[in-house]
């Protein structure tokens, strides 16, 4: 009866409109890149697909939200690495990544850049390592809070650089951007999803890129691995979720959807303007989610251990 049962609600699927929860504000990557594969997806569906922003708490507070959402497949989540490294830094957590979500597929490996605002006085990587090492707490680093990957990337900069900034916590690296434009904040380790186009347009400064090689989009910026920052790299994977408990079938189908939306030549020429990569079709599974989160909470759980990093 069970299997009846969950056989209807996928022939019915999708009945009204599909909503992506995004953990973090309008405007930053992760709303970009799920207000890009929005529409197509909601053509493969035959429904509407909308996006609900639902902020706070480094990307902690819509997983929670997602875990309690009815299991039809009428409400999907967005997220970043962040899902895989909320365990280690929230002791309290309402939500198990491993137990409370069923896995759609791997969506987008994005890297990063670190920026300025346009007048900081550093006009390079060098000038800016040795302006902090004179200024450092005077100095603030942006990012979207506890569980966020500006926030990792940001302690990973200062822990190889050494230096201790004080970091400014935002809803989402959307208005951390928007305060980095108005020249209220200094710093800010970002997303090409986001950054790409300000880069271009000239209206930050960017120092360098966190993955090991240069990127296509912004081939004159060079690699903070090749400027002294030897290892590192930081590229930010994305996966999409639904609630514990959505039938196979539905699961599928949204599968199915993902995938088309990811090959929309509308959405391929994009995501390769913004420097961003689309997962292998393997990795583009439920199982090819599930397995990479669970090797990604491996990783990281002893590293955040060992820098002695909690939310609460
Ligand atoms: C965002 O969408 O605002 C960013 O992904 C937040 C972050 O830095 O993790």
């Amino acid at each position: 009866a069970l299997a009846a049962a969950s056989a209807a609600t996928a022939q019915g699927f999708p009945s009204k409109p599909v909503s992506i929860i995004v953990p973090f504000a309008a405007g930053g990557p992760t709303d970009v890149v799920a207000r890009l594969i929005a529409v197509p997806m909601g053509k493969a569906l035959g429904q509407t697909v909308i996006v609900d922003n639902a902020v706070g708490a480094g990307g902690t507070i819509a997983a929670a939200k997602t875990a309690r959402a009815p299991h039809d497949g009428h409400t999907i989540f967005l997220h970043h690495m962040g899902m895989s490294t909320a365990p280690a830094l929230y002791r309290k957590l309402a939500f198990d990544p491993l137990k409370d979500f069923e896995y759609i597929g791997q969506v987008v490996d994005v890297p990063m850049t670190l920026l300025a605002r346009k007048d900081f006085p550093a006009s390079n990587f060098k000038e800016l390592q040795a302006y902090l090492k004179a200024n450092g707490n005077k100095v603030t680093l942006a990012n979207a809070g506890l569980g966020a990957v500006s926030h990792l990337c940001g302690l990973l900069f200062m822990s190889q650089i050494g230096v201790e900034l004080t970091t400014v916590p935002y809803k989402g690296t959307g208005p951390a951007m928007n305060d980095l434009l108005g020249g209220q904040v200094d710093l800010l380790c970002d997303q090409t999803t986001q950054t790409v186009p300000f880069i271009k347009d000239g209206r930050i400064k960017v120092y360098g890129v966190t993955t090991h090689n240069r990127l296509a989009s912004l081939p004159d910026v060079p690699t903070l691995d090749e400027q002294g920052l030897k290892g590192f790299e930081v590229k930010v994977w994305h996966g999409m979720y639904a609630p514990k408990g959505t039938p196979r079938e539905v699961i599928d189908k949204l599968n199915a959807a993902l995938k088309t939306a990811m090959a929309d030549p509308m959405v391929t020429r994009r995501l390769a303007e913004l420097s961003s990569d689309i997962p292998s079709a393997d990795k583009m599974t439920p199982e090819g989610l599930r397995s990479h989160l669970q090797a990604e909470i491996a990783k990281w759980g002893p590293v955040i251990k060992k820098a002695g990093i909690y939310a609460d």
